[in-house]
C-alpha cells in the first residue's frame, strides 16, 4: 500500500483526505514514478476548490514531481527503471508516493538536479521559460511589471530576467519579500500594501511603462496591470490567485493604448515532446549554470498538504514549496 491524498468534493483544504492505496500498474505508454518530492503550485487549488473542473471524484491532486522510475509500460523506450525523473504535466495525482503517468510528460534529470530542485522548479521554471522567451520572446533592455514577484514562479522570474537583461519591477506584499525579490534580481520592487503601483510604475520608467505586464493575480490587478503598459504593448494573464478576470470590454484594450492581451498555459506551449524537450534543455540550462538557483522556502509532509494550501493561498509562503512523500 502507499499514501497518497485525494479529494471526494471541492472545498477548503479540509476536503483534502490521506488514503492508502495500492500503486497502480503503468498501462501502455505509462511509467510509475517514485516520487521524492512533489511541487505545490497554485493551480492545485483552483482544481480543489472547483475554479479548474476535474474529470471525477474522487480525484487525486497534484502535477509536479520528481523521483525515480519504479516500473515502465509497454512501449516507453526513453525511460527505464531507476531513471532520476521530473514531470509537471499530466494527469492529477503527484501528491502520493507514487504517481503513473504518460512518459511523454517525463524528462530524465541531469545529475547536478537533485529531486528536490526538479519538484520545486519544473512547473515553475517552465512557465518562466515560455513566458520570458516563447510568449513575449524578452532579449534584454525590456522592463517588464510581476506580479507576486517573490512567490514561486516569481522567484525564478526574478532570476531569469536578471539574467536575460531584462528589468523586472516586481509587486510585493511586504518588505522582507521585497528583499528577496531585489536578492533574487528584480530591478525594483513595489509593496503593493502601501504605494500606489501604477504611479510607482511610471517614476520608475520615467513616464514609459512597460513593454510586457504579467499578471498572474487576476480579478484584483487586471485594471492596474493594464495602466502600466506602454501603447501597443503586451499583457500576460497567466493566473487567478485573486480570482478569475471576467466579463472583460474588449473596448478598454483600445482605450488603454491598442494593447494585446494573452491568456496563455503551460499545457498550450509544452504540447508536443519536442517542445517539451526544448523548454527543458533551457530551464536545465539555467539550473545547470547557476542562473536560476531554486529557492525552496517551505518543506511540509505529505500528510500536510492542506496546511501547505492554505499558506500558499494565505500570502505565506515564499519561493516555491514541496511536499515530501
Ligand atoms: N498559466 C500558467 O502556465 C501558470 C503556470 C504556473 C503558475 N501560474 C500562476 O502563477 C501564479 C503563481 O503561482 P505560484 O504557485 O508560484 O504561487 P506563488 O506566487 O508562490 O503564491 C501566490 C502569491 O500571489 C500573491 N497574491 C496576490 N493576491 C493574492 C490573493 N488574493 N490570494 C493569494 N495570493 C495572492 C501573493 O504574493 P504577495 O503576498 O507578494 O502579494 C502570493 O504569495 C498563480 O496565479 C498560478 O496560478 C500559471
Amino acid at each position: 500500500m502507499a499514501k497518497r491524498i485525494q479529494f471526494s468534493r471541492t472545498g477548503g483544504s479540509e476536503v483534502l483526505e490521506l488514503v492508502d492505496v495500492t500503486p497502480g500498474d503503468p498501462a501502455p505508454g505509462e511509467v510509475r514514478v517514485r516520487n521524492e518530492a512533489i511541487g505545490l503550485n497554485f493551480i492545485d487549488i483552483y482544481f480543489r476548490t472547483g475554479l479548474y473542473p476535474v474529470s471525477g471524484l474522487p480525484s487525486g491532486l497534484g502535477t509536479e514531481g520528481a523521483g525515480v522510475v519504479d516500473a515502465v509500460g509497454e512501449g516507453v523506450s526513453h525511460l527505464k527503471e531507476g531513471d532520476r525523473v521530473a514531470y509537471a504535466q499530466g494527469p492529477l495525482g503527484a501528491y502520493g508516493e507514487y504517481h503513473v503517468l504518460p512518459g511523454e510528460k517525463v524528462v530524465v534529470l541531469p545529475d547536478a538536479i537533485t529531486s528536490e530542485t526538479a519538484a520545486a522548479s519544473m512547473l515553475k521554471g517552465l512557465t518562466v521559460q515560455y513566458l520570458l522567451r516563447q510568449t513575449a520572446q524578452l532579449e534584454g533592455g525590456e522592463t517588464i511589471l510581476w506580479h507576486a514577484a517573490a512567490g514561486g514562479v516569481g522567484s525564478i522570474a526574478c532570476q531569469w530576467a536578471r539574467a536575460l537583461g531584462v528589468k523586472l519591477i516586481g509587486t510585493v506584499s511586504s518588505e522582507e519579500k521585497a528583499k528577496l525579490a531585489k536578492a533574487n534580481g528584480a530591478w525594483e520592487t513595489i509593496d503593493y500594501t502601501r504605494e500606489d503601483v501604477v504611479e510607482r510604475v511610471r517614476e520608475l520608467t520615467k513616464g514609459e511603462m512597460c513593454d510586457v505586464v504579467y499578471d498572474s493575480v487576476g480579478k484584483d490587478t487586471w485594471i492596474t496591470s493594464l495602466d502600466c503598459l506602454k501603447p501597443r504593448s503586451l499583457m500576460v494573464s497567466f493566473g487567478n490567485a485573486s480570482g478569475p478576470v471576467e466579463g472583460v470590454n474588449l473596448g478598454i484594450l483600445n482605450q488603454k493604448g491598442s494593447l494585446f492581451v494573452t491568456r496563455p498555459s503551460l499545457n498550450g506551449y509544452a504540447d508536443t515532446r519536442e517542445r517539451l524537450e526544448m523548454m527543458c534543455r533551457d530551464l536545465f540550462e539555467m539550473l545547470g549554470s547557476g542562473k536560476v538557483k531554486v529557492d525552496i522556502g517551505q518543506r511540509f509532509a505529505l500528510a500536510d498538504a492542506g496546511k501547505a494550501q492554505d499558506a500558499l493561498a494565505g500570502r505565506r509562503t515564499t519561493g516555491s514549496t514541496l511536499l515530501l512523500p
